[in-house]
């Protein structure tokens, strides 16, 4: 057989651990050929591909990226496209002359979507969810996560030792798109104070009451993490709206920090390099039983698959009663809605 694999949307580390996983099972075990496609969904409206071999797969397993390239092209989009362009039927008809058995389709939500309707249209196609952001449905993780919640977990870290010698607040903004999981499990990890999620609505007053009564716990400084995703006035960053409405509301001197692209930069955590590996080769074990139209999955620490008709389209959003939130209120941590004490 003779397979395709391209990478969409933003990058994330773990990528060319995904596609090293794909190749080098498909050569080494199936005796596949596999064609690299370069810039996602483009490359193949171009037909931009390079053949893959043992040599162009040796570094990748520890290296940020994606050495295929992405975009963010949306073949199916209406919007603004010359009448008469198809170009959902050029690519079909490309990867036919290319002479592909099946497309690996490595990416996000917009991936997904993307995948399922090439897959009703009767393209061949497995799909491997990826993403910093873990907001696909279907996969308790995506790789990209982890690491993304270990840089942010650093970078948490290194706001304690500042926002306790200056005695202030310290916001912090992360990544995570309409979710906020990774504001969540860094927040979590990294010791923050007041954790803010898209998921929780928040009260600027009920922050004030958590800071201040650390001030007067002889706790002179707190750590606030807040995801992209949660409600602002939408004039301002996140963080530097946040840091605003907390000094206003404290009289704390407070200061903020955007974490921003470095989430998704540098070498993969060892956990996202073996889920990359292992959804990678069941991918391609998928594809020598000709079992397409599906997405790869990983759930409680088991790889399967799931119909991409059952995944494209769904957003996974943090559950209010999620244990790490329940965990963390009992904590006093808050979540920016009104304080949780059983005994109060
Ligand atoms: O989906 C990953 C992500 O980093 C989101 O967390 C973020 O909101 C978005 O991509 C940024 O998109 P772009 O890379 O197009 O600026």
């Amino acid at each position: 057989m003779r397979i395709g694999i391209l990478t969409s949307g933003g990058d994330c580390p773990g990528i060319n651990a995904t596609i090293r996983g794909v190749c080098k099972t498909a050569i080494n075990h199936y005796g596949m050929e596999v064609v690299g496609i370069h810039s996602g969904f483009q490359g193949l409206l171009t037909k931009d591909v390079e053949i893959l071999d043992e040599k162009s797969l040796s570094g990748l397993l520890n290296m940020g990226g994606t050495m295929l390239g992405t975009s963010r092209e949306k073949p199916f989009k209406k919007k603004g496209v010359p009448a008469g362009s198809d170009k959902p039927g050029e690519i079909a008809r490309n990867i036919e002359e290319l002479g592909l058995d099946c497309v690996v389709c490595i990416g996000g939500n917009g991936t997904q979507k993307t995948a399922a309707k090439f897959a009703a249209m009767g393209v061949n196609i497995v799909s491997i969810p990826k993403t910093i952001d873990n907001d696909i449905w279907g996969t308790d993780f995506c790789f990209g996560f982890d690491t993304a919640v270990s840089i942010a977990t650093d970078a948490i870290d290194r706001l304690h030792s500042t926002a306790s010698s200056h005695k202030r607040v310290m916001v912090i903004e992360v990544m995570g798109h309409k979710a906020g999981w990774i504001a969540l499990y860094s927040g979590m990890a990294g010791g923050g104070d007041v954790i803010l999620i898209p998921e929780i609505p928040y009260n600027i007053k009920n922050i004030g009451e958590t800071i201040l009564n650390r001030l007067r716990k002889g706790k002179p400084y707190s750590i606030v993490v807040v995801a992209e995703g949660i409600q602002t006035d939408g004039r301002k960053r996140v963080a530097e709206y946040i840091a605003q409405e907390i000094e206003y509301e404290t009289g704390i001197e407070t200061r903020e920090t955007v974490l921003g692209y470095i989430q998704r930069g540098g070498s993969p955590t060892s956990f996202d390099r073996n889920l990359a590996t292992r959804m990678g080769g069941h991918a391609t074990e998928l594809i020598s039983r000709r079992e397409f139209g599906r997405m790869i999955t990983w759930s409680m620490n088991e790889i399967s698959s799931l119909p991409l008709g059952e995944v494209a389209g769904k957003l996974k959003v943090v559950p209010e009663d999620h244990d790490l939130i329940i965990q963390g209120q009992r904590m006093g941590i808050s979540f920016g809605s009104s304080v949780h004490s059983a005994h109060l």
